[in-house]
């Protein structure tokens, strides 16, 4: 990464300042990722190196929104700790062509962020997320009742949902290629991202998945999904 501390704190600070004007707001124009592309993409990822990783997390400050070792502090800005190393590094590559977006063209934390980042960046700071762990969010179980609980483990053939736990896995630690894991997640940006996807102001998901289930979901049980997987720890070990 070829920016400084003060470089990433001006690139924060510009988007602060710049959120004021709309008409820095930018259409996003990015192909959504077919499933070849995305596939040629993760197989092409260089080889992340941890140490470095760690070594970038410090220095470009994504410390200050996620927290250290990636566990967020802030109930805006997700948990980074354990999560899958080809989502973390998809996701980064996502944020730098504006295809994933929070709707504010340059003012947009994500974009300054990833703007100077190198594939070898964003693999290294993903090798380092994906082998952290992350604790319960919420001390206690929350209250889940029935209905998301088969919502997770059975999804609701009526609606055409899929389990979430099929492709999240059981407790949630995250699936196969890019499938994010959502244990430990802050619930606060759980649903809103999930909001995100219903609204269709989320389209980084590859055939539009995500989009799909979340629009069939109400806002209750989306925030009734957020709190059962915030209570749920993310222990990574190194993979
Ligand atoms: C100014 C605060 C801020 C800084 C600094 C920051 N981020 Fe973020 N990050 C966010 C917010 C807010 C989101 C959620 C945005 C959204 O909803 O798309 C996010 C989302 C992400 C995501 C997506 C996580 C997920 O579960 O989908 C990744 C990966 C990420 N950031 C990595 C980084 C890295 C690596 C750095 C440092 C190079 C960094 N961020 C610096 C605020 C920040
Ligand atoms: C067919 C597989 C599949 C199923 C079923 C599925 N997901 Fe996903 N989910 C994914 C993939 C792949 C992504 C990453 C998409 C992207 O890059 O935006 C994702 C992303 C997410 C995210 C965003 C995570 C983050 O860190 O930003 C949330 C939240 C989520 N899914 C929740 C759910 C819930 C709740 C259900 C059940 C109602 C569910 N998913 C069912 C595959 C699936």
């Amino acid at each position: 990464m070829k920016y400084s501390v003060l470089t990433a704190v001006l690139a924060v600070l510009l988007g602060a300042s710049l959120s004021a004007h709309a008409e820095h707001k930018e259409a996003v124009s990015v192909k959504p990722w077919g499933v070849a592309a995305l596939k040629q993409t993760l197989e092409e990822m260089p080889k992340g190196d941890i140490a470095r990783g760690e070594k970038l997390q410090g220095d470009a400050l994504c410390i200050t929104c996620h927290g250290d070792k990636g566990i967020a502090e802030s109930r805006n800005a997700p948990t980074l700790a354990g999560n899958n190393l080809h989502y973390l590094y998809k996701t980064l590559l996502d944020y730098q062509s504006g295809l994933r977006n929070e709707g504010n063209g340059k003012a947009d934390a994500m974009w300054a962020i990833t703007q100077p980042m190198t594939k070898q960046d964003m693999a290294d700071l993903a090798a380092y997320y994906a082998t952290q762990s992350a604790p319960a969010r919420s001390a206690t179980p929350p209250l889940t009742t029935a209905s998301i609980e088969r919502l997770v483990r059975h999804g609701d053939p009526s609606r055409l949902i899929t389990p979430c736990a099929s492709c999240h896995g059981a407790k949630g630690e995250g699936g196969v290629n890019e499938t994010p894991s959502l244990a430990g997640q802050e619930a606060y940006y759980f649903e809103r991202t999930m909001k995100a996807y219903k609204q269709g102001t989320r389209q980084a998901d590859t055939n539009g998945a995500m989009q799909f289930f979340a629009h069939k979901l109400t806002d209750e049980e989306i925030k009734g999904l957020a709190d059962y997987y915030a209570a749920i720890p993310n222990n990574k070990k190194a993979k």
